[in-house]
């Protein structure tokens, strides 16, 4: 079966299982992944984290956008997370990225207790709109935490319910809708 064809599938039936953890029914789309890789630049050498990276639609534009960057993502469901390494695998792309089958939640967590290095960019396609308030706010108080001073949060929904929460913690909030996405998405960029 065609990657991209396999890649649908396996996208669509993690939505099917677990829809409001999944929160779409398809990977992220051309016009959305470029909105959310647009601000890394070519050149950065440094550390992304990526969090709800699901089957790697957006990890592997970003690997290939930026060549020496060390890119830490990590993606909740398993098999989602495996078949993200296959794709990275399957385009030569292996000791620079890794992909941690684990919440944003726990691994921030745990890089924040053992003091590992901030990041410049963290980008994140975690479906928030479909979290509790607190579990949301968790989140974003983690991401920012994990950036260092300055560093840029990218977060893109389907709606715009938690763009309020996010302005709560972060002094610059820029939202850019994306309409040529199933389904239309919008783009936060929350710098700290
Ligand atoms: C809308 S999909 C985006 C997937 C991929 N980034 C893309 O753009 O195609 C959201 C992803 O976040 C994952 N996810 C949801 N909650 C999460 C959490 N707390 N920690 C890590 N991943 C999570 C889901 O399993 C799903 O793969």
């Amino acid at each position: 079966m065609h990657n991209a064809v396999a890649n649908y599938l396996h996208f669509m039936c993690a939505a099917l299982v677990k829809f409001r953890q999944t929160g779409a029914i398809v990977p992220s789309q051309r016009f959305l992944i470029e909105k959310m890789i647009a601000p890394v630049p070519e050149t950065y050498a440094g550390r992304i984290i990526e969090l709800g990276a699901g089957n790697g639609a957006l990890t592997l534009r970003l690997a290939a956008r930026c060549p020496e960057a060390r890119i830490l993502a990590c993606e909740i469901n398993p098999a989602l997370a495996r078949v993200n390494r296959h794709n990275l695998d399957r385009a030569g792309i292996n000791g620079r990225v890794q992909v941690i089958p684990d919440s944003a939640e726990h691994l921030l967590s745990e890089m924040d207790r053992r003091g590992q290095g901030k990041a410049d960019y963290v980008l994140s396609g975690i479906p928030l709109g479909n979290l509790r308030s607190d579990r949301v706010f968790a989140i974003v108080d983690a991401v920012s935490r994990a950036l260092v001073p300055g560093g840029l949060y990218i977060q893109f929904q389907y709606s715009l319910m938690d763009r309020k929460k996010i302005r709560t913690r972060f002094q610059a909030v820029r939202t850019v809708p994306v309409i040529l996405n199933v389904p239309p998405a919008v783009v936060y960029y929350a710098q700290k």
